[in-house]
């Protein structure tokens, strides 16, 4: 049986309290859910709240591993003079498994470029962390037709120092922009055709075979099944429908079906 991921992106959404809130009423239906994964191993949901709340969650999980914590950045540098930011190695110290890298809000608001994200993908695995890199083409991208060349170049600059060996860590999630936020979700096709891409990126450059891609932008209850059976969907990246425990747990529930 293939692995199946699922993460809940907050942004910033969420006080420390309402996270708490969400994770005690997430946690027992987690419980609930495990017979219905073959094993742990075969499901990996995760939580990508502020770096605020990984320290509250983290305490509440303790030893508990039904949902792991991802951070939703991390600088590019080891550590330095550099206020106001967090390291790769401060969110290993607390048990943060992996980091999502290059999500398009960054990329667009705070200016990240590829060899800026090639940075922070080697940092993130110098801690011991599993990074989670984001692509996906605009939407300007799309209407000229080159959204595959964006997101070829996306990948091959970002990925461009790392071994093959590196490369087989990482999760790849596929998140077309314009479909981010807007309740306007990739077709089936469109998404189907960027998975072979970029599979096809992975196993021709890089001769790597099992990374698992996963599709992001507008996923919700309604939509979940269709999407994550579409042929190598390893899963979705959940902004909007992530925030309630009652939404997550269906999406959880699509994945397994
Ligand atoms: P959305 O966000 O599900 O709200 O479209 C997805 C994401 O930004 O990862």
């Amino acid at each position: 049986m293939k692995k199946k991921y699922l993460i809940g992106n907050w942004k910033m959404y969420k006080t420390v309290q309402e996270a708490v809130v969400f994770m005690q009423q997430l946690l027992p239906q987690l419980e609930a859910i495990r017979p219905l994964a073959i094993c742990d191993t075969a499901l990996a949901l995760y939580i990508a709240p502020s770096f605020l709340h990984l320290p509250a969650i983290a305490a509440l999980l303790g030893d508990q591993k039904s949902i792991q914590l991802l951070a939703q950045n991390c600088h590019h540098e080891a550590e330095g003079a550099f206020t106001g930011e967090v390291s790769a190695a401060m969110l290993a110290s607390i048990g943060v498994s992996g980091v999502l890298i290059g999500h398009s809000e960054r990329r667009n608001y705070q200016k990240e470029d590829h060899p800026l994200l090639a940075k922070k993908i080697k940092r993130v695995l110098e801690a011991g962390m599993q990074p989670f890199f984001c692509c996906g083409e605009s939407l300007a991208a799309r209407r000229s037709g080159n959204h595959k060349a964006m997101v070829q170049q996306q990948l091959q600059e970002s990925l461009v120092d790392l071994t093959p060996k590196e490369i087989e860590t990482l999760v790849i999630a596929y998140e077309p922009v314009w479909a981010i936020g807007t309740g306007q979700v990739a077709t089936m096709e469109e998404i189907t055709e960027m998975h072979t891409f970029i599979r096809g990126i992975l196993s021709n450059h890089y001769g790597v075979g099992n990374v698992p891609i996963l599709y992001g932008g507008s996923c919700n209850p309604q939509n979940a099944a269709a999407i994550f059976g579409c042929a190598d969907v390893a899963g979705g990246l959940i902004g909007g429908a992530s925030l309630e425990a009652d939404q997550f747990v269906k999406m959880i529930m699509a994945l397994l079906a």
